[in-house]
């Protein structure tokens, strides 16, 4: 059920309190209980403090010149209303990205700014009843917007809660009218290493790929995201759409989608082909199974001091657990 309410964690067009922007008024209170406003605020450098003002504000900017801002915020989806867990000040998750197209580290919100989000199409192929190439804004407005929070599990062992906008992967498929001898989803971001810098670094395997097989595609909770904290989202989430599998690793999670293409064959993802001992294609979270070089078993949260125990499936076993039943364990969690 689709319950339309404001939600506090809104990016606040004038700044007036950065509390504001990102915190529901339960949590906000509890917070203040616990005294910790306070001292982050007290202790925070002041270099520090202008910079997460200066990426809210740019963050806000781009969402007002985004030609479908008159979209959001979207309806709540009640299913999805609640984490379990506060939800990352905007702040914190807009200043720590992986996006390698802009470098292959986490400070690179600014180099995103240099993300080109319009004019934008996706292209549909492969196995498909006609190949297409799509308008992102005719894209987005055949779609009903909603918005789901939902946690997110990076297998560099930190995690965020963020309130994404978006649609199920599924319309997605749907929206293809892909042949009945697909078998799975293929995503790509774009390639355009005058705009995105790191695509000069030529020992990835550019375009950035990604891929699901269609029941996983079919499944709820697989989401393509189009905007962040009730607005659209800001370039260094992955604008205009991109990928989330909150079940999965977070770089199963693809940013700036170009080309979504339905294949009989498994592909060869983007870290997978990198280094495949270290990243499988099923990537699922499982604190039992260690990366090489990060255990599972518990993770940073974001935005915050804590480090709290990871669990299977990142908590959404009941959702997608039949989707692996009696397939080779080894080769789903890595
Ligand atoms: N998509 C592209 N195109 N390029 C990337 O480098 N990094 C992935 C994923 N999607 C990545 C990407 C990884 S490793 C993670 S953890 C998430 O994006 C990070 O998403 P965030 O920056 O929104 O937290």
């Amino acid at each position: 059920m689709l319950i339309k309410s404001p939600r506090a964690w809104e990016i606040a067009e004038n700044l007036a309190t950065l509390e504001s922007v990102y915190m529901n008024r339960r949590q906000f209170a509890k917070t203040v209980a616990a005294g910790t406003i306070l001292a982050a605020g007290a202790s925070m450098p002041f270099s520090a403090a202008r910079a997460e003002e200066e990426v809210v504000t740019m963050a806000n900017a781009q969402a007002a010149a985004d030609p479908t801002a008159d979209l959001y915020p979207a309806p709540l989806n009640a299913a999805y209303a609640d984490a379990g867990r506060m939800i990352t000040p905007a702040q914190d998750n807009l200043t720590y990205n992986n996006f390698y197209e802009f470098g292959s580290h986490k400070q690179i919100w600014q180099r995103a700014e240099d993300l080109q989000r319009r004019p934008w199409a996706v292209t549909f192929d492969g196995l498909v009843e006609e190949e297409m190439t799509v308008d992102i804004d005719t894209l987005i407005r055949a779609m009903a917007l909603e918005e789901r929070v939902y946690r997110h599990r990076c297998v560099e062992a930190w995690s965020m809660v963020v309130p994404w906008t978006g649609f199920p992967l599924k319309a997605l498929v749907d929206y293809a009218r892909p042949l009945g001898s697909a078998k799975y989803v293929v995503m790509q971001t774009f390639e355009d290493p005058g705009m995105a810098p790191g695509q000069e670094q030529f020992w990835y395997p550019w375009p950035y790929t990604e891929g699901v097989s269609i029941q996983e595609a079919d499944n709820d909770l697989a989401f393509i995201v189009t905007g962040a904290y009730g607005q659209p989202m800001a370039n260094q989430f992955g604008a205009p759409l991109r990928l989330h599998l909150p079940w999965k690793y977070g770089f199963k999670s693809v940013k700036s989608i170009v080309r979504i293409s339905f294949t009989e064959e498994r592909p060869t993802t983007f870290w997978e082909e990198l280094v495949a001992k270290e990243y499988g294609f099923w990537a699922n979270v499982n604190p039992e199974v260690s990366h090489p070089r990060w255990s599972q078993a518990t993770e940073k949260v974001l935005g915050s001091n804590e480090r709290i125990p990871t669990q299977l499936y990142n908590g959404y076993g009941e959702q997608v657990a039949y989707l692996y039943e009696g397939m080779d364990p080894e080769e789903l969690f890595f």
